[in-house]
């Protein structure tokens, strides 16, 4: 412990963040300028004129998009690195993303007294999780970091679980050899998030929530900023920085009915980053996790089977042993979400169509046990199918979770991108450590250690480099408003709710948890279709005041552009490998896939390159579990 870390004890309180952002519409409300931004040029928060050569385009040092575990990292890590703005951008408050909805754990070794558990073992489980397309050299940084994130977390406040002797307790997630998940409850991604924010709240960062990202500007092949559009007041402005790190969350609400994500995982950085020039690494490994309620898929923890649960078909057998006998219900979540997919395709699941589900079995780990341990998913079974997990079994079926593919990293220690000035972080990102399938409890892991390189690496970026020029980014700024009004004005034509809903079903049924050529290319027929259809659909609202429907559009056409690239490469990708299951190639197939699927735009088309897997230490081998 040195003095410097005493320096960054939080000085500025949530309650001031919360009352300055619920203070904002009040006439002569005063906000303080040190957590709030109002509006992108809001006096003292941004600087504009002098400070960056330009009259009036509002700026920062480093502007990170994405308010979730890796973009609050990244910004406390930039703020310490130099001495810069740093303004973090958000479409939700900064306690509502994906990170807050993660729940089992962390992983990070931590090497207690007499534990058997190394670096090396969760290297190890990380490359054969990922089903051998992790990069090997990423995956040895990554367990080492994540191992400092958790003593570092530790010490900042982060409310961990503790055993008897009064260290952070460790449990078993799927995949893994040895218990090496670190835990609070199973609100882990809940208290993490929140350990980031105090600690992003006391260093100054500035925050401008309810503002959606619409592009990333590049000019003269340098990354120069953004364009934002303001939810609340309709404004489209443009934002310059010396450097962005894009750490917006994943895309998995591609699936729309059936994930584990919020509302919000759309993919924006993605999009803006494929539209910017980038690659799109690996779109097609999208995971699905065993176990989300029926009703909609909102997760039920891994951590629920690593404290003992129980997987039933409509038989009452435990049926992953057809599947692993070795791991039964800590199997992998690729393996394990086949198997559900299995039983209820061969009959033994309960219930038709959309309702089919198998169970969950926690009754034998008793009421005490689940009440300390696994509270939230008890409140889940609740709320979303009235069901006591104390009392019964609950029905579950696999839900869309994580993207493992994101913007194509091509320096995992600094998160820099192939554009200068541009990083990524977190699910937004490739670097790529979890390949064809993550390991649980490497998600909160992955965003503290690539949220904190990607801070560092653009902080140091920034001090040196200057502002870009603005030309691109007053174009697109100009090309977004003519946008909102003509997309707007639009009376006739298809709404885009109903085109949203067609992707989710045609993805459901082309690019789920199986896959065939067949339905892969009228996947990619169907979106190709709808993508024209939505081109031209209608909106329905057209005022600029909050309005929603418009923001959910831009959403819905970032999706539509993800998704397309996925089904391309997942077209493209005749083997079977972690969550990407081919039907009709079953098997993995190292001599011809062993390689990363890269999707660029050139124009409207999207195309398709490859680049391959770092190997290090590990030989590709069998995955049996
Ligand atoms: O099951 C879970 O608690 C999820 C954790 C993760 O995705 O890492």
């Amino acid at each position: 412990m040195s003095e410097k870390d005493f320096d960054d004890i939080p000085s500025l309180s949530r309650r001031t963040f919360l009352e300055a952002c619920a203070a904002v519409p009040l006439a002569g409300a005063v906000i303080p300028d040190k957590a709030f931004a109002q509006t992108a040029d809001a006096e003292g928060i941004l600087g504009t004129g002098a400070a960056t050569g330009s009259s009036d385009v509002a700026s920062c040092d480093v502007l990170i998009i994405g308010s979730g575990g890796a973009g609050l990292r990244a910004a406390v890590y930039a703020m310490r690195t130099a001495n810069l703005s740093v303004l973090v951008v958000s479409k939700t408050m900064p306690s509502r993303s994906a990170t807050c909805m993660a729940e089992g754990g962390i992983n990070g070794v931590v090497q207690y007294q007499g534990q058997k558990d190394s670096l090396e073992s969760h290297a190890f489980d990380t490359v054969k999780g990922s089903d051998y397309l992790g990069d090997q050299d990423c995956i040895d940084y990554f367990v080492e970091k994540a191992s400092e994130a958790i003593r570092e977390t530790d010490f900042w406040g982060m409310p961990y679980s503790r055993a008897k002797d009064g260290r952070v307790d460790q449990r078993f997630m799927a995949g893994h050899q040895y218990p090496r998940t670190n835990y609070s409850a199973d609100k882990t991604g809940h208290a993490i998030l929140h350990t980031n924010f105090d600690y992003a709240l006391g260093s100054g960062v500035k925050f401008l929530v309810d503002h959606q990202l619409l592009d990333v500007a590049v000019e003269d092949g340098v990354c120069a900023g953004a364009v934002l559009r303001n939810i609340k007041t309709g404004e489209i402005k443009p934002v310059r920085a010396r450097a962005v790190i894009l750490a917006a969350g994943g895309y998995t609400r591609i699936f729309w009915t059936r994930t584990s994500t919020p509302y919000i995982a759309t993919g924006d950085g993605t999009a803006a980053a494929l539209r910017a020039g980038l690659p799109f690494k690996d779109p097609e490994m999208l995971q699905f996790h065993p176990t989300g309620v029926v009703h909609g898929g909102v997760l039920i923890t891994e951590a629920a089977r690593g404290e003992g649960g129980y997987l039933l078909n409509a038989k009452g057998e435990r049926f992953m042993e057809r599947y692993a006998p070795g791991k039964m219900e800590l199997a992998p979540r690729d393996i394990t979400a086949r198997a559900i997919e299995t039983e209820i395709a061969q009959g033994r699941g309960i219930g038709d169509g959309m309702e089919a589900h198998v169970l969950i079995d926690l009754r034998h780990l008793g009421r005490e046990k689940i009440l300390e341990r696994l509270p939230q998913i008890r409140h889940v079974g609740l709320m979303f199918e009235n069901v006591d997990l104390v009392e019964q079994p609950l029905p579950i079926r696999p839900t869309a979770h994580y993207s493992m593919g994101g913007i194509d990293v091509i320096d995992f220690h600094t998160m820099a991108t192939a554009i200068p000035g541009l990083f990524a972080a977190g699910e937004c990102g490739c670097e790529s450590i979890h390949g064809a399938n993550r390991l649980g409890g490497n998600s909160l892991a992955a965003a503290m250690v690539t949220g904190k390189e990607a801070g560092i690496g653009a902080a140091t970026y920034a001090a040196k480099a200057g502002f870009a020029g603005e030309t691109a980014l007053q174009r697109l700024t100009e090309q977004w408003r003519d946008h909102f009004r003509e997309t707007t004005a639009r009376t006739k034509g298809t709404n885009f709710v109903e085109l949203r809903d067609r992707m989710a079903q045609v993805l459901w049924e082309g690019m789920g948890i199986f896959r065939t050529e067949k339905g892969l290319a009228q996947a990619a027929e169907a979106l190709r279709q709808i993508h024209q259809e939505y081109r031209v659909a209608t909106v329905g609202n057209s005022a600029p005041v909050y309005n929603t429907a418009y923001t959910h559009y831009i959403e819905v056409g970032n999706m539509l552009s993800l998704a397309r690239c996925a089904v391309l490469a997942a077209l493209n990708r005749r083997e079977s490998r972690g969550a990407h299951t081919r039907v009709d190639f079953p098997q993995r197939n190292d001599k011809d896939f062993l390689h990363h699927s890269l999707v660029r735009l050139k124009g409207d088309e999207y195309v398709l390159d490859q680049r391959p897997v770092t190997i290090v230490r590990y030989k590709p081998e069998e995955r049996k579990y």
